[in-house]
């Protein structure tokens, strides 16, 4: 983690820039949504402190995530906002405080009080009381048009009118898009039964299920949807407050949420949450928290917004969720650095918006304080963490006869025994040959911050070691590739992009060489500094703790932790090792192209890549595309040399290959293009494989 505000603040935007693609574009995010909004607190926290250090392009200046190409782009006239969070009672009342003092000594009123539901924000327009268009929110400016799979929703009126009075010119009106719990669970359980993946949370499948490109598929899912507020209108009746416009919206036959309460005091408000926290479970859809807004809709208009959200309302966040389920039995998982952490298996239960299976127990003093035991009823609580945690055992339910669960004495992987210093909380398997840590030492070695050694996943990384065909990282060097080509599971061109890629990996500098080592305490920074400041290996390997501790920054500490490691006689052999596989051993060195490279058979192409392909991801088909001296522009071109289409493609890509006469090809055909630069469309059907869109 970076030390200065500026890196700090650099390193958050581009995690939380990560964070949002994979939520609104791909709809798979990695982390809870709670995770995700204090990752935007502590970011605009920071960005409050050092107001110089603000951009424009800061996630917190912005609403949403960015329209997808594939949908006609529809622009909304009344911007679609987002809210601003509490997430105690002192936030909510801080809020209220600050629209007190806008208004001066004038009474706020009552406050309009609803669910805040999980799902999408939409936009549903209404001409002369027919519906004609309906479109997400998009960045909040420009959403993507998807009427067919609104119009699919049922309850969603597609003409008002019947009620007497004649419907408003323009009406547009703005809805949650969700999937009830109930439809989500026969959603998933189509799903495991055609093997596809089951969707994590009923959110993810809404917004799945709302881009889809064929609205039959849409409906089939059975979205549902409440109306919350209005956007444009011209004509209608003249509304004074949120509740009546509410009212309004029922009378014309819009879902309307049972549960919106005008309240008149904050003190009722909190009432409301607390209610709402309770009964969450009872709902069949998943609430987040509560909308609070100011009632009237005058001091509403008055009030105003900032740029990224109204002042006049406040999203009340619910804390972690909590749910009770039966601990099957507790295991010890070993991490790549052989630390030993417990963790329960439990029976799948659906909390924090996802079905956990495990849960960690931190450490060995934890188990014992919290006395969980196999068979127990437990209560799981999904906050900070990725990784669910079991709060307590639910005593009255313990079954009778059952002992205290006792850490076990040796490694499940290797069996050896496992050691607890004195006064340290963590277990550790202290075997440097135990295979997970062999694994964990080489995954380090190969990451992307390391020396960025592809095509070499977990799972075949696990294979080698298990075959022993790699016991360290110096054994990269001396992989046979013909063997490897010969396995099952591998071919003549992913044993060659493994090649290309170790054979690359040689040039990598001495920081990124001694980052991937793994050295205790040296860090991506601290690799650098050491790089910068011995310049050669051979003068860090010579260096006294005196001499690593002058280091800027590091200190008798870090030095002895150093020198400790260096010291070992398997890092030094180690070292050797990859020195005489050639790997740089001097700062700045020129990196020469000498080396062996991949077969240039693309010099000079641009080989385009859409949709998801098998045996690549998709920085690993550009990867092997710029490996052989070609290139992998974003988009299609007449002078695309070939347009490469897996899984579901692009629309838009595949439609302008076809206009500019690029040759779309399939994955099969693409390996081959890789191989002999020769575009082969694979027999009298070739170039097909696309289909569509
Ligand atoms: S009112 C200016 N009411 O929360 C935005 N929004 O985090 C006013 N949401 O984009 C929105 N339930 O998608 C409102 N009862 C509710 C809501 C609600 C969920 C969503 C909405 C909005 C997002 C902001």
């Amino acid at each position: 983690m970076a030390e200065d505000p500026g890196a700090r603040i650099q390193e958050m935007r581009a995690e939380i820039d990560r964070h949002a693609r994979r939520y609104y574009e791909h709809d798979d995010p990695e982390i809870p949504d709670a995770d995700y909004d204090r990752l935007l607190v502590e970011l605009r926290a920071l960005e409050e402190a050092h107001p110089d250090l603000v951009s424009a392009d800061s996630p917190t200046q912005r609403i949403g995530g960015r329209p997808n190409p594939v949908f006609t782009p529809v622009a909304h006239t009344v911007p679609m906002m987002s809210l601003h969070n509490a997430f105690d009672r002192n936030e909510l009342r801080a809020w209220a405080e600050r629209v007190q003092r806008r208004l001066g000594d004038r009474p706020v009123g009552a406050y309009a009080v609803e669910p805040k539901f999980d799902g999408l924000a939409i936009s549903v327009l209404y001409r002369e009381g027919r519906m004609v268009r309906a479109a997400t929110r998009g960045d909040g400016r420009t959403g993507e048009d998807v009427t067919g799979n609104v119009a699919t929703i049922a309850g969603l009126p597609r003409r008002l009118g019947g009620s007497g009075a004649a419907p408003p010119a323009v009406l547009e009106v703005r809805a949650e898009v969700y999937l009830a719990l109930s439809a989500f669970e026969a959603l998933n359980q189509r799903q495991r039964d055609r093997g596809d993946k089951p969707y994590v949370n009923p959110r993810n499948a809404a917004a799945g299920s709302l881009r889809q490109k064929d609205s039959a598929v849409t409906a089939e899912r059975g979205l549902s949807l409440w109306c919350y507020q209005l956007g444009a209108m011209d004509g209608g009746p003249r509304l004074a407050s949120h509740i009546e416009t509410l009212e309004w919206l029922d009378s014309l036959g819009f879902p309307v949420n049972e549960h919106a309460a005008r309240l008149e005091s904050l003190d009722a408000v909190e009432g409301y949450v607390s209610d709402l926290e309770a009964r969450r479970h009872d709902l069949d859809y998943e609430v987040d928290g509560a909308v609070v807004k100011v009632d009237d809709l005058g001091i509403q208009a008055e009030l105003g917004a900032d740029a990224k959200a109204p002042r006049w309302a406040i999203a009340y966040k619910l804390p972690p969720e909590e749910r009770s389920t039966e601990l099957l039995d507790i295991e010890v998982s070993i991490g790549p650095s052989g630390q030993a952490t417990p963790f329960a298996r439990l029976a799948p239960v659906f909390v924090g918006g996802v079905t956990v299976t495990t849960a960690t127990l931190h450490n060995e003093d934890q188990v014992a304080a919290k006395d969980v035991r196999p068979g127990d009823t437990v209560i799981v609580r999904r906050a900070g963490d990725v990784i669910p945690e079991v709060v307590r055992s639910v005593l009255s339910a313990r079954p009778e006869g059952s002992a205290p669960w006792a850490f076990p004495r040796h490694c499940p992987v290797c069996g050896q025994p496992l050691r607890r210093d004195e006064g340290a909380a963590a277990t550790f398997c202290v075997n440097f040959g135990c295979p997970r840590q062999v694994r964990g030492r080489i995954e380090h070695f190969v990451g992307r911050a390391a020396m960025d050694i592809e095509f070499l996943g977990e799972k075949n990384i696990d294979r080698f070691v298990t075959d022993g065909l790699l016991a360290d990282a110096a054994d990269l060097y001396r992989l046979d590739f013909d063997r490897i080509a010969a396995m099952e599971g591998f071919g003549a061109v992913s044993a060659e992009n493994l090649r290309a890629s170790v054979e690359a990996s040689r040039r990598q500098p001495l920081h990124r060489l001694l980052f991937g080592l793994r050295i205790p305490e040296i860090g991506q920074a601290n690799a650098r500094l050491l790089a910068s400041s011995f310049e050669t290996m051979d003068a860090i390997l010579a260096a006294d703790e005196d001499e690593l501790a002058a280091v800027e920054g590091f200190g008798p500490i870090i030095a002895a932790a150093v020198r400790g490691w260096f010291d070992d006689p398997r890092a030094r052999d180690l070292i050797e090792r990859l020195r005489e596989a050639g790997l740089q051993m001097e700062a700045e060195a020129a990196g020469g192209s000498a080396a062996a490279a991949a077969p240039q058979t693309l010099a000079g192409r641009a080989v385009v890549v859409t949709g998801t392909l098998e045996g690549f991801s998709r920085d690993q088909a550009r990867s092997a595309i710029t490996a052989r001296g070609g290139n992998s522009p974003g988009g299609v071109s007449s002078r695309t040399f070939a347009l490469v289409a897996g899984a579901d493609p692009g629309a838009s890509k595949v439609n302008k290959a076809a206009q500019a006469g690029v040759p779309v090809i399939d994955e099969a055909a693409f390996e081959r293009l890789l191989e002999t630069g020769e575009l082969d469309m694979g027999g009298p059907d070739g170039g097909e494989a696309a289909g569509g869109a």
